[in-house]
C-alpha cells in the first residue's frame, strides 16, 4: 500500500486534528473502488525528518515516545480527533532549508527511508514554503492552509482563524462588564502578525469602537479624539482592539523579544499596553491593556473550523489521488479548489483598507455595498 505522510508545523490552532482524523479516514476509505493509503504521522512538523530515525516506525496508540517521530495512524485511533484543540501530532517551527542551518538533503534521504509517496503539510506560509521547496526536488507535496493570522495567500480560509475570532468575541464581552464597572478603557491586542483579519474580523464580531491594524498607521491623536468624544458622550468605556503588528504613524511595530525565529520572522508583542499608556496620558482616563496572546489559539476548534479542517483533508487526499501534488488546498468564492504552492510562495494576504476599513473611524467599512 502507498504511503502518506501528514505533518502539522507553526503555531498550533483548533482544527489541526481534524484535517488529520479526515485525512486518515479518506486515505483508508476513500470511497468509489478506489485504492486506499496508509498514514505516517509525524511529529513536530519538519523537525520530524530532520531528527527522526526512520527505522524507529511506532504502530498505532502508541505514544512517539523522547525519540520517536513516525507513526501508523488509523482511523480507529483519531476518531475522536476533531473535536480536540491542538495538534496531537505536535509542531515546531524548524525550517530544513534555512540557509545558516541546510538539512534537506537529510529530510530528503529520510522520506526515502520512510517510503513516503507523497507528503500533506498543514501550515502556514513558513511550512509550506518547505512542501514547496521538496515539490521543486521531487518530492510530491500538498499543503492545507493554518494558520490564525488568515494571511495565506491562495486561500480565503485557513483553519483556526474562525475559532480564534470567536475567542475574541468571547473575551471582549467579557471585559465589557468589568469595563463598564470601573468606567475604564480596555486595549485588546491580538496576533495576526503582519495581517489586521485577526484584529477587524474579530473587533467587528465583539463590536469593538475602535479597531486597528497593521495595513493602516494609526495617529495616536485621532485615537484618543475618538475615546474622548465617547466618554463625552456619557459612555462609560471603550474597547480598542489592536493588531500585534499594528503600529502608530511615524513609528515601529513592537517586538516583544529581538532576535528572529528559524523563518527570520521578529517576534511580535506590547503594542496593546504603550497605546493603553498613550490613551491614559491623552485622555485623562483610566485605561488598561490586555494581551490575548496564545488563548486566541488554544480550546476546542468551533463549528465552521471543525467543517472547514473535515473538508480541507478530504480535498488534501483527492489532490494526491488525482496526481496533483505540488499544490494547495484552498477555498476561493465559496468553493473547494487548489493552487500551486509556488504561487503562494512569499506572498502575503492583508486587509484591503480601500475596501474594508473606515481610516476616520478605525472600524470596519460603513459601505458594504457599492453606491
Ligand atoms: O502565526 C500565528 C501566530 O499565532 C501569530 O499570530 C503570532 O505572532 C505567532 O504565531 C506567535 O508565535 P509563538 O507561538 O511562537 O509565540
Amino acid at each position: 500500500m502507498k504511503k502518506i505522510g501528514i505533518l502539522t508545523g507553526g503555531g498550533d490552532c483548533p482544527g489541526l486534528n481534524g484535517a488529520i482524523k479526515w485525512l486518515v479516514k479518506t486515505c483508508e476509505d476513500p470511497g468509489t473502488g478506489a485504492v486506499p493509503f496508509e498514514v505516517i504521522g509525524i511529529r513536530d512538523g519538519w523537525k520530524g525528518l530532520v531528527k527522526g530515525d526512520p527505522d524507529r516506525l511506532q504502530p498505532p496508540f502508541s505514544d512517539f515516545g523522547e525519540e520517536g517521530y513516525f507513526k501508523r495512524l488509523t482511523s480507529a485511533e483519531v476518531r475522536p480527533w476533531d473535536r480536540q484543540g491542538g495538534t496531537r501530532l505536535g509542531t515546531s517551527r524548524t525550517n530544513p532549508f534555512n540557509p545558516k542551518n541546510d538539512r534537506s538533503d537529510v529530510v530528503i534521504r529520510n522520506i526515502e527511508r520512510l517510503g513516503l509517496y507523497a507528503i500533506v503539510a498543514i501550515g502556514g506560509e513558513d511550512t509550506l514554503s518547505v512542501a514547496a521547496k521538496l515539490s521543486e526536488r521531487g518530492i510530491p507535496t500538498v499543503g492545507i492552509p493554518k494558520t490564525i493570522d488568515r494571511d495565506l495567500a491562495g486561500t480565503e480560509y485557513s483553519i483556526g482563524f474562525e475559532t480564534a475570532v470567536n475567542v475574541i468575541t468571547e473575551e471582549v464581552d467579557r471585559l465589557r462588564t468589568t469595563a463598564g464597572s470601573h468606567s475604564r478603557t480596555f486595549v485588546v491586542e491580538t496576533m495576526g502578525r503582519h495581517a489586521g483579519h485577526l484584529a477587524l474580523q474579530g473587533g467587528m464580531s465583539a463590536g469593538a469602537y475602535v479597531i486597528l491594524i497593521p495595513e493602516h498607521d494609526y495617529d495616536v491623536g485621532e485615537v484618543n479624539a475618538l475615546v474622548a468624544r465617547r466618554r463625552q458622550a456619557g459612555v462609560r468605556y471603550s474597547i480598542v482592539v489592536i493588531a500585534e503588528g499594528a503600529k502608530a504613524r511615524g513609528g515601529s511595530v513592537v517586538q516583544r523579544t529581538s532576535g528572529l525565529d528559524d523563518f527570520g520572522h521578529v517576534n511580535l508583542g506590547g503594542v496593546g499596553e504603550v497605546l493603553a499608556q498613550e490613551i491614559a496620558k491623552g485622555t485623562g482616563l483610566e485605561t488598561r491593556a490586555v494581551v490575548l496572546s496564545h488563548l486566541q489559539r488554544g480550546g476546542t476548534p468551533c463549528a465552521y473550523d471543525r467543517r472547514m479542517a473535515r473538508n480541507f483533508g478530504i480535498c488534501a487526499v483527492n489532490l494526491i489521488q488525482n496526481g496533483q501534488t505540488g499544490r494547495m488546498v484552498s477555498f476561493l468564492d465559496g468553493k473547494y479548489t487548489s493552487v500551486p504552492l509556488s504561487e503562494i510562495i512569499g506572498k502575503l494576504s492583508l486587509v484591503d483598507v480601500e475596501r474594508e476599513y473606515d481610516t476616520r473611524l478605525y472600524n470596519g467599512k460603513r459601505t458594504i455595498l457599492p453606491l
